[in-house]
């Protein structure tokens, strides 16, 4: 990322996100050129990164999205997603999300149990209209990530084997209010390796092709999200191969590939920028305590996830450091043992690859307001949103007092 840091943080405080929207459109790209050989969608997987700017950057590209709440949907359509690139996904959905999904006529309904089957089409029938589905199949293959974040296993909550997947494509598809239309898995999040999603895609595509031996014709095959990005030092998928595997497990299938990924689009365009308060030793051990907590950013704590963390224009010996929020919580820490120069009251930290699952899994604990998010885009910078206020924070509250 080119951006000089300094006047960054002067113009905007800390703690900051900051996204690199050309690096998020040449990845999009190269995501779509892979893809190019045969009709394709990328359906940017909201949850990654919410930001309004950032799905419309993204839209006026020609992306759509994958959601997992009404309110993603919301946020897509006011992005300026077509609705017809929509995707609503999701093990849980409430009737009201069910009914506004299908009142807004998105692409499809990703469902992922047979009772949930039974509530889209009593909806779908309250409505009067046919509600457009895919079923989220669940290959039971072990996708080789982080326990949190594997879905793709029988002990996992996700999707539905395949013979249930089968009885419910057969259902959907003499039902007066369901189309089946799509088919889906979703293995896992930060997926090195291609061997589990070629086994899982052709597990996928026989099904597709067992459907379409009985007459259920499937549109659109999507293939999740979960491309792993380098964190660290990670070797990981490269999207032409990733996209050459998917070919060839549907090869001779007329299909519309769509795929949806979060982090590979935006978690390396960027970077949570935090202020140094103060150094301490307990002991022998060094802490670098920064303005910025878990709640502005939880992957380490909750994952125990590396980012890579630098003290931005400090020289000086390297020590092992803990680099700490301000948050009461023993478990409120961006990395360990992180090799740091001596620092002092307001030297900028950075941590790397944040621009995934950062600011979209932010809290408000111990009343801390939320960071705010700036863009770079052609050498310019602007607010994509404002720093939260304590006033936000109560708002809802006021009233009642
Ligand atoms: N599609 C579905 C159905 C998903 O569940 C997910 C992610 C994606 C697409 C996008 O996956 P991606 O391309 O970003 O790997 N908070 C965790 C990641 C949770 C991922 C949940 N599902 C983290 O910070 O690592």
């Amino acid at each position: 990322m080119i951006l000089d840091t300094q006047t960054l943080v002067k113009k905007y405080g800390t703690p900051l996100y900051v996204y690199d929207f050309d690096y998020i459109e040449n990845r999009y790209m190269t995501l779509k050129e892979a893809f190019a050989g045969k009709k394709s969608m990328i359906n940017y997987a909201v949850k990654a990164n919410s930001n309004l700017s950032v799905i419309a950057h993204l839209a006026k590209l020609g992306a759509g999205a994958d959601c997992v709440s009404i309110g993603e949907v919301n946020r897509a359509l006011t992005a300026g997603v077509d609705k017809y690139k929509i995707i609503f996904s999701g093990v849980g959905k409430r009737d009201d999300e069910i009914r506004e999904a299908i009142q807004k006529d998105i692409l499809m309904l990703n469902l992922e149990s047979e009772a949930e089957m039974k509530r889209v089409e009593l909806v779908a029938k309250e409505l009067g209209k046919e509600a457009r589905i895919s079923i989220r199949v669940n290959p039971n293959i072990d996708p080789q990530t982080h326990p949190y974040i594997s879905t793709g296993l029988h002990e996992n909550k996700f999707g539905v084997e395949i013979d249930m997947a089968k009885r419910m494509y057969i259902y959907a598809n003499k039902s007066e209010f369901l189309n089946p239309v799509g088919i889906h898995f979703h293995i896992g999040s930060q997926l090195t390796k291609l061997e589990p999603i070629a086994e899982a895609a052709t597990i996928v595509a026989d099904l597709v092709r067992s459907l379409k031996a009985i007459k259920i014709e499937i549109k659109f095959f999507d293939v999740g999200g979960g491309i792993g990005v380098v964190y660290d030092e990670e070797v990981t998928i490269s999207p032409s191969a990733y996209a050459q595997v998917i070919f060839q497990a549907t090869k001779g299938l007329d299909v519309t590939l769509l795929c949806e990924p979060g982090r590979y689009v935006v978690a390396n365009a960027g970077a949570f920028f935090t202020r140094v308060l103060y150094e301490k030793n307990n002991g022998s051990k060094r802490f670098v305590i920064v303005d910025g907590g878990m709640n502005d950013l939880i992957r380490p704590s909750l994952y125990n996830a590396y980012h890579k963390i630098e003290a931005v224009g400090i020289e000086g010996e390297k020590t092992p450091a803990d680099v700490v929020g301000p948050v009461c919580e023993s478990g409120d820490f961006f990395g360990k043992d992180v090799p740091l120069p001596p620092l002092s009251h307001n030297d900028i930290v950075v941590v790397h690859s944040a621009g995934a699952y950062g600011f979209t899994m932010a809290s408000n604990y111990n009343t801390r307001a939320k960071p705010a998010e700036v863009a770079l885009w052609r050498g310019k910078d602007r607010l994509i949103r404002k720093r939260e206020t304590y006033e936000d924070q109560v708002r809802l509250e006021m009233d009642y007092l």
